[in-house]
C-alpha cells in the first residue's frame, strides 16, 4: 500500500479516484482549490509551489503515486484554463517527480481529455501559437495568445499539450525510475459536465458527440482505469495515452494510432 497524491480531489474524477484509492487501502494526499488536505491554486506560481511543499512535508518527502487531474472546464475563461491545465497541471508533475523517485513502484498520471485530439480547432490561429508557446514552457506568451478566443481553444490546447508532454518525457520519466502516462476521458458524469450542460452552446455539442457504447461514464469509470495504471499490473505501461471515451476516439479519427 503507497501514499498517493492527487490534484483535483474534492470533485469529480479526482474524488472517485480517491474513494476508491482509500478502499484499496493506500493513503491519499488530495490537493484542491476546494477543501481537501492540501488547499492550493494550481493556476499560481505561489500555489503551486505551496501545494509541492505541502505535499512533500505530507508525504515525508516520499510518494508512490501522483495524479494530475485539476482544471477548470472549457466554460471557463481562456487564460485561466491554459495556467490551470496546462502549466499547473505539468508543474506538480515535475515539482514531485523527486518524491515519486523514493517511492515504491512508483507511476504518475496526467488526466488529458478527449479534447486533445479535436484538430478542427487548429484552424483558429491562435491554437498553434498558443500550444507552441506551452510546449516552449513560456506561460505568459501562451496565455496572450489565447485571449480573446473561447474557453473550449484553450481546453483543447490545454490538455493536447499535456498529453504531448507526457509522451516526450518517456526517457527522461525511465531513467528515474518512475512511470509515466496519461488518461483521455470521454464524457463523464461530473460537477464539470453539469456545468457544461448549463452553457448551452457546448451542451450541444458535447450532447452530439458520437460514443460507440452509447452512453457516458460514471467517474468510478475512470478511476479504476487511472488505479489500473498506477498499479503493478501496468508495470509496463509508460508513456501511454488511453483513450477511455466508449469508442469516440476511434470513431473520429479511424485512421490515426
Ligand atoms: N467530466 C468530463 O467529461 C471530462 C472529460 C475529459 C477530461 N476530463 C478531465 O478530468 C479531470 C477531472 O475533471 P472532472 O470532470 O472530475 O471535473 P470537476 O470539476 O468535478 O473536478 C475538477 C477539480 O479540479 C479542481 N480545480 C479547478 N481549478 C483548480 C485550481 N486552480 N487549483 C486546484 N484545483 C483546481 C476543482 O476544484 C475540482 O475539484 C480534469 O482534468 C478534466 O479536464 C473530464
Amino acid at each position: 500500500m503507497g501514499t498517493i497524491a492527487i490534484t483535483g480531489a474534492a470533485s469529480g474524477i479526482g474524488a472517485a479516484l480517491a474513494d476508491r484509492l482509500k478502499r484499496d487501502g493506500h493513503r491519499v494526499i488530495g490537493i484542491d482549490v476546494q477543501p481537501t488536505d492540501v488547499l492550493a491554486d494550481l493556476g499560481t506560481p505561489t500555489g503551486r509551489q505551496h501545494a509541492a511543499t505541502a505535499v512533500a512535508d505530507l508525504a515525508d518527502g516520499r510518494l508512490d503515486g501522483l495524479v494530475s487531474g485539476a482544471a477548470l472546464g472549457p466554460y471557463s475563461q481562456p487564460g485561466p484554463i491554459l495556467r490551470v491545465n496546462y502549466f499547473g497541471a505539468l508543474q506538480i508533475l515535475n515539482d514531485l517527480r523527486p518524491l515519486l523517485e523514493r517511492g515504491t513502484e512508483p507511476a504518475a498520471v496526467a488526466i488529458s481529455s478527449i479534447g486533445a485530439v479535436y484538430d478542427d480547432i487548429l484552424p483558429d490561429q491562435a491554437v498553434p501559437a498558443a500550444l507552441g508557446a506551452c510546449l516552449a514552457d513560456d506561460e505568459e506568451t501562451a496565455v496572450a495568445a489565447i485571449s480573446g478566443h473561447d474557453g473550449n481553444a484553450a481546453y483543447c490546447v490545454a490538455k493536447r499539450g499535456l498529453a504531448l508532454q507526457v509522451r516526450a518525457a518517456v526517457q527522461a520519466w525511465g531513467d528515474a525510475g518512475v512511470r509515466l502516462n496519461a488518461i483521455c476521458p470521454g464524457r463523464i458524469a461530473t460537477p464539470m459536465l453539469d456545468q457544461i450542460y448549463e452553457t448551452p452552446v457546448m451542451a450541444e455539442a458535447v450532447k452530439a458527440m458520437p460514443i460507440p457504447l452509447g452512453r457516458s461514464a460514471p467517474p468510478e469509470e475512470m478511476a479504476s482505469v487511472i488505479a489500473f495504471l498506477l498499479g503493478p499490473d501496468a508495470r509496463y505501461v509508460h508513456g501511454a495515452v488511453i483513450h477511455a471515451d466508449g469508442g469516440s476516439d476511434s470513431l473520429l479519427r479511424p485512421n490515426t494510432l
